[in-house]
């Protein structure tokens, strides 16, 4: 059994799909390790380093692997460097993108995308959707607070009082719930809003102040699987108008809100921002996915009357060495689900939930119900 640590090609990902700590299991469930040149290099982690753990260092070290491990999805020029057969993981963001899932199927590969993890207790561990959220939560106060003119707790002094700044947090999902506790450690004033009920008592249990139309629809909008729902126009509209005199008076709003498979929903107008004092941030966490806020750009920051309008890509990335040990983690223990510790291979259950969840290749095909062909759905 040979797994490779592929070395990522987007320029924008400075992750890792490994550490030397998962390497060193991996070995110990009898696999030969090798991993890409420099391929932690991003994450502060020196090939030494993964060498010392007992993995080879190599060039091409997809062509024999059985199990390649990514942290992004392999790019159309990089199948050709796969074995078919292969397994590949990774976080593969295949919501529309079922012609670059075709790809992988053509190249005879089983995909599996690690964002599609059932929440399940058994699972918590593998999830990467929270693994890296979480960071990204922390990591958009810390950049907050970086492009904010002033300081975020209260300040006495005897040259006067600074006051502390009021932090509104869009969004309580994980990324949200850490980027509350983040902000009330940091001394802000902070309150929170969400479609989700069960997120109110989240909220107030962190210590900041729930702000939401808590009318019937909002009792109902949450899914089993404890995801929001898209909400009517006329709830929109009611709670547009409550958040609009709320932001008028933040210093910080961090949009984090998003709905599976879906673009994300807009929060923020430009008559609200426009509405926010000069020097105020706004943080769009959801800007790959379309974005909460007006006027957000992916990849850039904006200044738009004054106020800045924050939209980096892959925020837990900006965290490279702990998001990779977070996310290596995940991978090893789904990745020891698929192993035969007896015969010390590769032994897929097809019919385990977690493997039905997340596979999206198989023998040339697409078979995740989802993004399969409409016609063979
Ligand atoms: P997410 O990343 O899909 O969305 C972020 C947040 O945006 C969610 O809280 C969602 O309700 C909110 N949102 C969507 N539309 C909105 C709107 N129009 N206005 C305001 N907020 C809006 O969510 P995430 O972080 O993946 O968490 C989803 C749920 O899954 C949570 O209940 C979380 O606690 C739960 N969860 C369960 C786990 C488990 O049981 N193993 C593990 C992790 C999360």
């Amino acid at each position: 059994m040979r797994i490779a640590i592929a070395r990522e090609t987007d320029a924008g990902e400075p992750r890792v799909a490994a550490t030397p700590e998962t390497v060193k299991k991996f070995k110990t469930l009898g696999a030969e390790v090798a991993v890409a040149r420099g391929a932690g290099h991003a994450s502060g982690i020196a090939d030494a380093d993964y060498e010392a753990a007992g993995a080879e260092i190599g060039e091409d070290v997809t062509r024999t692997a059985d199990l390649v491990l990514k942290v992004r999805r392999p790019a159309p020029n990089e199948l050709a460097a796969y074995k078919p057969g292969a397994l590949v993981v990774a976080i593969m963001d295949p919501y529309g993108n079922e012609a670059a899932l075709k790809q992988m199927a053509d190249a005879g590969l089983i995909a599996v995308a690690m964002e599609l993890m059932p929440r399940i207790t058994r699972a918590q561990s593998m999830d990467v959707l929270s693994s890296q959220a979480n960071l990204a939560g922390y990591r958009a106060v810390v950049d907050a607070a970086s492009e904010y003119g002033r300081a975020l707790p209260m300040m006495m002094t005897a040259a006067g009082t600074v006051p502390a700044a009021k932090i509104f947090v869009m969004g309580v999902g994980v990324a949200g719930l850490q980027a509350i506790a983040t902000a009330r450690r940091m001394g802000a004033i902070v309150t929170a809003t969400d479609v989700r009920p069960a997120t109110k008592e989240q909220v107030e249990s962190l210590g900041a102040k729930f702000l939401a139309v808590e009318d019937e629809e909002f009792k109902n909008a949450q899914t089993a699987g404890g995801y929001a729902k898209e909400m009517s126009k006329e709830y929109q509209a009611k709670q547009a108008a409550l958040v609009a005199e709320h932001i008028k008076k933040q210093d910080i709003v961090i949009t984090t809100a998003l709905i599976p498979g879906r673009p994300a929903p807009r929060l923020i107008t430009k008559e609200m921002v426009a509405s926010m004092r000069p020097g105020s941030v706004i943080i769009d966490l959801a800007v790959e996915r379309g974005g909460n806020v007006e006027g957000a750009k992916a990849g850039a920051t904006e200044l738009v009357g004054g106020v800045k309008i924050v939209g980096h890509l892959n925020v837990a990335g900006r965290l490279a060495a702990s998001a990779s040990a977070l996310y290596a983690k995940n991978l090893l223990t789904f990745v020891d689900t698929l192993i035969d510790k007896k015969e010390k291979k590769l032994a897929i259950n097809w019919d385990d939930e977690l493997v039905k969840a997340t596979v999206l290749t198989r023998d040339g095909a697409i078979v995740h119900p989802n993004f399969m062909p409409k016609t063979a759905a």
